[in-house]
Formats: structure tokens, sequence, C-alpha cells
């Protein structure tokens, strides 16, 4: 009976076309990981050249699939270079994961101590990024008949949270983005969604965070009292990249362990 069952295969992943962008370290390389590992063509789309290169090769040295394409999201050309790229590829682009952002090289200061450069740099990135990649992929999706897309935010947006404001800010920003660009492209048959992660133990968040801020963040207000992994975010994330998540659009998944709820 199983093997005939309509939702036996709808979290299957198998040769979806899926972009992650900063997907090279930090959450994004396990994104782009279990991606591949769950048989995803991925696309790892970082400013950072060398990781990209390195992952890729790992990757598909693993037998797995990925191509590396080098992007600063906040260059309109590149993010129109990066869709073309990987369609030339595959023939399609079925996910986009607007996960690039700045944030672990940010130091925490009080919000009086931010130079505007510094704000408008965020912006540009964690902002205009999502907005410049989903607008470059979108008319392929509309093109096959549809398509996903998944907005990284944090639970910043339920919480405040104290120092990097500019980043805050940013993250609001990318959760009402969501909500309205669903609205936008619900006929065409595309699911915006996002997801906002609690404080993450990423390799570079870790390489950023003094222990002391760390241990502050730990566990205390959870209802799981241990610290929060990348691999905690993927169940998630590949929920909204399925067919299981065909119905459900401009919406945000939690994931933090329930230290926020709404
Ligand atoms: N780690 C956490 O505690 C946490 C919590 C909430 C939300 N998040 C979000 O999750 C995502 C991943 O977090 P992380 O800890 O890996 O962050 P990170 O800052 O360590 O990594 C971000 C990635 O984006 C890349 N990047 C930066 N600027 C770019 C650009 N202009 N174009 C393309 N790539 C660029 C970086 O090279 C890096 O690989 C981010 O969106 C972050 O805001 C993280």
């Amino acid at each position: 009976m199983a093997e005939t069952s309509p939702t036996r295969h709808t979290l299957d992943l198998t040769d979806r076309v899926v972009i992650v962008t900063g997907g090279a370290t930090g959450i994004g390389k396990i994104y782009s990981t279990r991606l591949a590992e769950a048989g995803a063509r991925v696309v790892i789309a970082d400013i950072v050249d060398e990781a990209n290169q390195a992952l890729a090769k790992e990757l598909t040295g693993r037998g797995l699939q990925a191509l590396a394409k080098t992007t600063d999201v906040a260059d309109q050309k590149m993010t129109e270079d990066l869709a073309k790229a990987t369609a030339d590829k595959w023939g399609r682009i079925d996910g986009l994961v607007n996960n690039a952002s700045l944030m672990s090289v940010l130091g925490r200061k009080p919000w009086t101590e931010i130079p505007a450069a510094e704000w408008d740099r965020v912006m540009q990135v964690n902002t205009k990024g999502p907005f410049l990649c989903a607008l470059a992929v979108y008319p392929y999706m509309k093109a096959q008949g549809g398509g996903k897309i998944v907005n990284i935010a944090s639970s910043r947006v339920w919480e405040g949270g104290k120092w990097r404001l500019h980043y805050s800010a940013s993250k609001g920003a990318v959760l009402v983005f969501t909500r309205a660009l669903a609205r936008e492209v619900g006929d065409d048959n595309i699911c915006v969604n996002s997801i906002s992660p609690g404080f993450t133990l990423s390799e570079t968040q870790i390489a950023n965070s003094s222990n002391s801020h760390m241990s502050m963040q730990a566990d205390a207000d959870k209802c799981f009292a241990r610290g929060q992994v990348p691999d905690d975010l993927v169940g998630a994330l590949m929920f909204l990249l399925s067919d299981a998540s065909n119905y459900i659009t401009g919406q945000c998944i939690n994931v933090d362990g329930g230290r926020s709820m709404h």
C-alpha cells in the first residue's frame, strides 16, 4: 500500500535544483551539504570564492551534485548571472534559499555606535540581496510553473534582541518581504516562506562570539535546554523546499528550541 500513497514522496528532493546564497560557510554550508546529501542539485552562491569552490569540490568528490557560483547578492548583475548559470547547468530553478547575510562579522555594539555606512551595507546584503535573488530566479520559476523561495530571518524578529540593531531591522524586513512577495507570486505557483533561527552555533558564529555571550544566550529560556546547532534548521528548510509544503506560503517557521512562541 505504501508504494501507491500520494504522500509518500512529498518530502523527496531528488534532483531538485536549489540555490543556497551564503552557502559555503556557517549554517549555509550545512544547508548546501544536507540538500546535496538528500539528492538535490545544489548551487553554492557565496561571496567567498575559495570557500565556494572548496565545498563544491568536496560534495562532487562524494558523488553529490553541486555547482559553485560565486555571487555577491547585493550586486544585481551577479544575481542574474547566478540564475542563468543555474538554468544553463540544470535547466530549471526549483528553490532559492536566501541565506546570505552580514551577521557574524558584525561586532556587538550599542546602536549609537553603528556607522551609517555599515547600516547601509547590512541593508544591501540582508534585504536588497533577497529581493535581487528573488527577482533573478522569478522568470525561471514562472516559466516552469512554480518554485520555492525560503528566506532566512532570525528569532530576533520576535525577541527584539540587544545590539546589532541594523541586523535586527534587516531581518524584520525579511519577514515582511516574505509575506508581501508571497501575495505577488501566488498566481505563479511560487511559495515564499521564511525560517527564523534562534542563536545557532555555526562555525562562523562561534568564531565571532565571546564565550560569555554564548553562555548568556544558552538554554535558560528554551523548552529544550541545549545549544542550537545548524542541523536543527535543516528539517524545516527541507519541508519548505519540498512538495509537502505546497499549500503553505507567506509563513515563518520559528526554529529556536521554543524560546520564542508566536
Ligand atoms: N547563527 C545564528 O545564530 C543565526 C541566528 C539567526 C539567524 N541567522 C541567519 O542564518 C543565516 C546563516 O547564519 P550564519 O551563522 O551562517 O551567518 P554567517 O554570517 O556566519 O554567514 C553568512 C554567509 O553569507 C556569506 N555572505 C556574506 N555576504 C554575502 C554577500 N554579499 N553575498 C553572498 N554571500 C555573502 C558569508 O560569506 C557567509 O558564508 C544568516 O542569514 C543569518 O542571519 C543566524
